[in-house]
């Protein structure tokens, strides 16, 4: 099997940032739910309209769902040499039935503490037509986008809180069941971005 890579780490710790250059330098397609999700969502599918009354608030999408789409994508002809999962696995029976389909080689674990992660993803905007993350304070958009930027449904204080809470108590066990596995990477992301971009790049040489 191919090597995969896990990017994990709470609500607004940077996956999204970071990936782009983790995948320039490994080749490997972002595999990120989190987009999958929203594009469902654009596209008014059921599977998206279904994930909606989660997403919105900050809860879990059930795993059964998040799995089935995995496994769909994880056969498409891009994957064959891993990818790069971004915000997935979220559970252990998602890292479970990962182990199934797919051999991770590494998880980068981007730690960044709570009292941060209201204030990033608050000022998050993203373009929709590039897909590019900014931030108005920490990575303020040129001007020439400025007027198209969105922001997401979710990236409100309330739903952020959830998202939080979610992640402490369904997803932060992950670390620990990596870690026994001897293949859990740490990273300060509580630095500048390059900062954080630089530790990465250390992990994958
Ligand atoms: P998802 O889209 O995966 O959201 P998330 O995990 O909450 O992560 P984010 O996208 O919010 O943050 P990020 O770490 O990518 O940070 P970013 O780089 O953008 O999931 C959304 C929802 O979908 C979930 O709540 C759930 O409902 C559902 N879902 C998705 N996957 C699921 C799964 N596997 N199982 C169940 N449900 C699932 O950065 C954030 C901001 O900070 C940006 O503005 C950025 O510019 C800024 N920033 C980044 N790095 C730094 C830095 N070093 N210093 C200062 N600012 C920074």
């Amino acid at each position: 099997m191919s090597e995969s890579i896990v990017l994990f780490g709470p609500p607004g710790a940077g996956k999204g940032t970071q990936a782009e250059a983790i995948v320039a330098a490994t080749g490997k397609p972002q595999v990120s739910t989190g987009d999958m999700l929203r594009a469902a969502l654009t596209a008014g599918t059921v599977l998206g309209l279904e994930a909606k009354k989660y997403m919105e608030v900050g809860e879990l999408v059930p795993d059964e769902v998040i799995i089935g789409l995995i496994a769909d994508r994880m056969n498409q002809q891009d994957a064959r040499d891993g990818v790069l999962f971004d915000g997935f696995p979220r559970t252990i029976p998602q890292a479970e039935a990962l182990a199934e389909i797919a051999s991770v080689s590494l998880v980068i674990s981007i730690e960044v503490p709570d009292e941060s992660i209201v204030e990033r993803i608050v000022g998050r905007r993203m373009d929709p037509d590039t897909g590019e993350i900014y931030h108005v304070n920490f990575r303020p958009a040129p001007s020439e986008v400025v007027g198209r930027l969105i922001q997401r449904k979710d990236d409100n204080e309330e739903a952020v809180r959830t998202r939080l809470t979610a992640y402490h108590s369904q997803t932060s066990p992950l670390a620990d069941w990596y870690s026994e596995k001897g293949i859990l990477k740490t990273v300060n992301g509580n630095q500048p971005m390059d900062d954080v971009a630089a530790e990465i790049s250390q992990l994958l040489l």
